[in-house]
């Protein structure tokens, strides 16, 4: 069958609409409850689209999405790979056509259950959650009785990216690289243990170990699924690990400390969110809301430095999880560098245990989402990273040098330097409707699509910086303040970005963005086309000519989320009657046949999160799906679609409650307390016994 109808689909009321309290504390912040950081007065998009169109007109900017529609169809044809035999012109569906491979299974209706629900036909295992081993000599998990030193050979807290790299052609076994993006520890300690005014110092370093990334060998069981198993690839890697800042940024005075006077060596990663598998093997993550961990910026008083920490979100005193007491690092009045040496892309080599990780400073410093590569035509990596705070940017890296095939050990040290130099762009987006018909409520302008035209503007190359009043290194540790100048487009909070591997373009999801339009903030664009956005969209650009080197784009909104029944939402064309609700997109990733794959967080419609599959060529372009959903106060990530195997994060069961009456048990059940977790999915019988969404 298809989608089942909306119709059948009752949106249901909950309490809970959006994140709880307590993943807003703990995950960004509060990042919402504090002025959006980007207070510039670079020109919005809003005042651009006035121009053009006032330049051009309403008949000729009609003529000009004509010329746009065709070149992006014929630039779809100069993708990477051959598109499938069922794509189509993006955004002009016919009628919806046969179920597309890949998405061909039953639709999981919204819900509010505590558990993953999958659809009919399809298995599920747990293979890894919190506390769980990862190296020789972790002790069984203990809620009651936790340790740093247990902690830093476990499986660490809310999972959030996952990368699955095979280890042979059968995809039998597998290197799972899984990070672990914050700690909530009211719901991590016994409510009886911890006290949130007063953390214990064995507590603060419990939490620390818990963040970062594990690396785990994992193998197809037989009886499907995937199972981890002891092997000598895997590690852990905490908040105190050793990382080598590499690239133009690298020695950077603004990055030196009393502990490392170098500038060149920072311990541990935090908060790390969506991120990529390189080419080479190796596995990129991003460092996002760094800035929960720094306390005391409202002591600072040098305005330069003020203004510095107050773009990148630091205010306030003391932090909520108080690491500050216990390592005067967390502190910046008194170490006031450390958190510059946050807010990175860092490269992990699971092939090699022993390497040491890497900062890469040449990707610029923000609220990292993703860092996903495509290859230009001449054979550099082009990376894309969004910058997930509302009102902030997305950006491309290219790199100077070109990648190198082959597994050998030259070309994996050849590639691993890419990232150390090339140059670093911000975009900027133009619609092409009249202003006028952008008037903040998602209706379609009279050309039918949100889109229009973009370019991407230098920031930086090397040591070169192009940002009047910067430096280059000054562009790669402010990033944010640099592009404030270029004219960059201020966008609803951008998150995941991938390059499609079938037709070669480039999606992102834009999560939401409540202060859109909102008194004295940047109102709807036609990139950004609802005012108070609560649903978020998914935005789809083509590099010109197909190249991911090319400094100018054409983009189109693919999805304007929500509730398929109001007239806000938009789904590719695709009747609405027949597509699931989706709110608040997150995670991206692609199948083998190009259909585009959405994880939520936050879900503002009052079901739970979940992982939705959509097409996004041809007549079923739009056709939402939603294939799993995830236990109550969960959100869904990190999504890997093989051809037989579907994997998701379940980040923060059950949030918000607190250790001592859990709102979730998944997925130990009974009166245990919720646990992050890695989900595999299959379709039922044994391994290999049928593929994804194809009957
Ligand atoms: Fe960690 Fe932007 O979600
Ligand atoms: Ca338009
Ligand atoms: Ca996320």
């Amino acid at each position: 069958m298809s989608v089942e109808p909306r119709r059948f689909l009752p949106l249901l009321t909950s309490h809970r609409t959006g994140r709880s309290a307590v993943t807003c504390e703990y995950r960004c912040g509060n990042a919402c409850a504090h002025p959006a950081p980007n207070q510039s007065d670079n020109e919005y998009f809003g005042d651009v689209v006035k121009n053009v169109v006032s330049r051009r007109g309403a008949l000729k900017a009609s003529a000009v999405l004509t010329a746009s529609a065709a070149g992006f169809a014929a630039l779809s044809g100069t993708a990477t790979a051959a598109p499938p035999p069922h794509a189509g012109k993006p955004g002009r569906p016919g009628k919806p056509g046969k179920p597309v491979p890949g998405t061909d299974f039953d639709a999981v209706a919204p819900n509010t259950a505590d558990a993953v629900v999958i659809p009919d036909g399809y298995e599920q295992n747990v293979v890894i959650r919190w506390g769980d081993a990862v190296l020789p000599g972790a002790p069984k998990f203990d809620f009651h009785r936790q340790t740093a030193s247990a902690q830093a050979k476990q499986f660490g807290y809310n999972n959030d990216f996952v990368g699955l790299i095979p280890q042979d052609p059968l995809n039998w076994r597998n290197l799972l690289v899984v990070n672990h993006e914050y700690t909530t520890e009211t719901d991590m300690f016994p409510a009886d243990q911890y006290d949130p005014e007063n953390p214990t110092e064995e507590q603060v370093r419990i939490a620390i170990a818990a963040h970062g990334l594990s690396v785990v060998q994992a193998v197809r069981d037989p009886r499907g699924g995937l199972r981890v198993v002891p092997s000598r690839y895997n590690r852990r890697i905490t908040g105190e690990t050793e990382f080598e800042v590499r690239g133009p940024a690298a020695g950077s005075d603004y990055l030196k400390t009393s502990a490392d006077p170098t500038g060149r060596k920072v311990l541990g990663t935090q908060n790390n969110c969506a991120g990529g598998v390189t080419p080479w093997g190796t596995v990129l993550s991003g460092e996002e809301n760094f800035n929960q961990y720094f306390a005391n910026a409202s002591s600072v008083t040098d305005p330069v430095v003020a203004k510095r920490l107050s773009r990148y979100g630091l205010s306030g005193g003391a932090t909520t999880r108080k690491w500050e007491r216990y390592d005067d690092r967390w502190d910046v009045a008194k170490e006031p560098n450390e958190v510059n040496r946050f807010g990175w892309v860092v490269e992990i080599d699971p092939n090699d245990p022993h390497s040491k990780p890497v900062k890469h400073t040449a990707l610029g410093r923000f609220k990292h989402e993703a860092a996903n590569i495509k290859i230009t035509k001449d054979g550099r990596v082009a990376v894309y990273s969004g910058d997930d705070e509302r009102f902030d940017y997305i950006y491309k890296f290219v790199s100077k040098g070109r990648y190198k095939k082959g597994k050998s050990a030259h070309a994996r040290r050849h590639n691993m330097a890419l990232l150390d130099e090339g140059t670093l762009y911000v975009a900027r987006f133009e619609g092409n409707s009249p202003a006028e018909e952008i008037d903040g409520t998602g209706t379609l302008p009279s050309d039918g699509e949100f889109d229009g035209t973009g370019k991407w503007i230098p920031l930086a190359s090397g040591n070169e910086s192009y940002v009047d009043g910067f430096t280059a290194e000054e562009v790669y540790i402010f990033t944010r303040l640099a592009a404030d100048t270029v004219g960059a487009t201020k966008m609803d909070r951008p998150e995941d970005i991938e390059p499609n591997p079938v037709n070669g373009r480039i999606y992102a999801a834009l999560t939401n963005n409540s202060d859109r339009g909102a008194a004295g903030k940047p109102g709807a664009d036609e990139v950004n086309p609802r005012n108070g956005n609560r649903n978020g969209h998914i935005l789809e650009w083509e590099e010109k000519r197909g190249d991911a080197a090319a400094t100018t784009f054409e983009w189109r909104l693919l999805l304007v989320c929500g509730d398929p029944a109001t007239a806000d939402t938009y789904f590719g064309g695709f009747p609405k009657d027949q597509v699931s609700p989706i709110s608040c997109p997150d995670n991206v990733a692609f199948d083998r046949h190009g259909n585009l794959w959405i994880s939520t967080d936050g879900n503002a419609l009052g079901a739970n999160d979940g992982l939705f599959s959509v097409p996004v060529d041809g007549p079923n372009r739009g056709q939402v799906k939603q294939f799993l959903t995830v236990p109550v106060g969960a959100e869904t990530c990190g999504p890997v679609v093989t051809d037989d195997l579907v994997l998701v994060a379940v980040q923060h069961p059950g949030e918000g409650a607190g250790a001592a009456e859990p709102e979730s048990h998944w997925p130990d059940g009974g009166k245990a307390n919720p646990r992050p977790a890695i989900v595999s999915v299959w379709r039922k019988g044994r391994f290999h016994s049928g593929r994804i969404g194809i009957r």
